[in-house]
């Protein structure tokens, strides 16, 4: 004959039982809350043992193992539970990010980053005036970037760039990441003979930053190398592209300026597009702003990549793009370009064509 409290523990069992199987099969509850309620420190397993302590010894063996079976089938079932609940996020998250490559392209959507766009627009311009587009490495050789430009190893203007340098033990000569796009001009005049007429947009890098400098942003740089190239070439060129840009009223000045791969070299003022030259806070009451470096190519730098500076001659000149974006739109922080802040971005709704 059972006693009374072992046939209370078997109830109880039955009716918890009973309705853990509903809540399972309810899926209104987390598989976690679950557990702890059952399995829980305070769970309802807990008291279950506390019936146990109260049974007479020669059933305690029984009611044991009436507790430990169902203490098993709980925790099976919450198992079996977890697992099934993990494949089938696996398989929502798979779905989910499923992309349908045959649906057709929502033309509102995205724009391109206003540094994109301006790069796009200097493209644009540099292939009317029939200049052709080059590239080079972001990570160079001191040669490229400096030697070959006639900065001497020991050149004082190699400290107006301050220069990130690529800790490569291998390498015989310093390696670091370009400070300027100039190193292009380098790269193309090794690669090519004369005539040369090129435009090279990229990334450049320096240890700066601030509102107007950022360690990494973009230039263009401009190479035209022949037999009779003048710096009226170059000024009516530099005047051509930023009036394209800029529009048609714009004006320039050239001032002397001193850049170790130019001879003559000058910076480039255009006046300024905010207050047309009256003076105000974008160029600081001067009303001109300075755009650009130029000049006509050093002999030094003809001569180191092999060529006769007898007989040719070129200009080289080089833009900010991101300088030239923030005159554009009208920022004032060139940070701002790289925090990728989607209210920033969304105020240049600029489509793809
Ligand atoms: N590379 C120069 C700089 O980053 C800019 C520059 C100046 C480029 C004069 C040129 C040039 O091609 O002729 O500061």
């Amino acid at each position: 004959m059972k006693t009374e409290a072992l046939l209370k523990l078997e109830q109880s069992i039955g009716e918890l039982k009973k309705e853990f199987i509903s809540k399972i099969e309810s899926g209104a509850q987390k598989v976690d809350s679950i557990r702890v309620e059952y399995m829980g420190k305070k769970g309802r397993l807990t008291s279950l043992l506390e019936t146990l302590v109260s049974l007479p010894k020669e059933e305690k063996p029984e009611g044991g193992k009436l507790v430990t079976g169902f203490r098993t089938f709980i925790s099976e079932k919450i198992e079996e539970l977890k697992k099934n609940a993990q494949s089938s996020n696996i398989s929502k998250l798979l779905s989910d990010s499923c992309v349908d490559v045959s649906l057709p392209v929502d033309s509102n959507k995205g724009s391109l980053h206003p540094i994109m766009h301006m790069k796009q627009e200097i493209i644009e311009a540099f292939h009317k005036l029939g200049f052709s587009y080059c590239d080079g490495p972001e990570v160079d050789f001191d040669f490229y970037n400096f030697q070959a430009l006639n900065f001497s190893p020991d050149h004082p203007a190699r400290d107006m760039q301050d220069t990130f340098f690529v800790d490569d033990k291998s390498a015989s000569e310093p390696v670091l990441l370009r400070t300027h796009t100039s190193n292009i001009q380098i790269h193309t005049m090794l690669d090519r003979t004369p005539p040369i007429k090129i435009f090279a947009p990229g990334r450049t890098f320096r240890c700066d930053s601030d509102v107007t400098h950022t360690p990494m942003f973009h230039q263009v740089e401009a190479l035209m190398i022949d037999q009779a190239i003048s710096f009226a070439d170059m000024k009516g060129i530099i005047l051509w592209f930023l009036r394209e840009i800029f529009g048609q009223d714009v004006t320039i000045r050239l001032r002397p300026s001193y850049f170790p791969f130019v001879e003559p070299g000058g910076e480039v003022d255009m006046r300024c597009v905010r207050c047309k030259g009256e003076g105000c806070n974008i160029c600081k009451g001067t009303g001109w702003l300075e755009i650009a470096g130029c000049g006509m190519v050093h002999p030094n730098v003809l001569e180191a990549v092999g060529y006769d500076s007898e007989r040719y001659m070129g200009f080289a000149f080089g833009f900010g793009i991101d300088r030239m974006a923030m005159l554009k739109y009208d920022i004032s922080d060139s940070r701002m370009f790289y925090e990728g802040d989607k209210n920033f971005l969304s105020q240049f709704p600029i489509f793809l064509k």
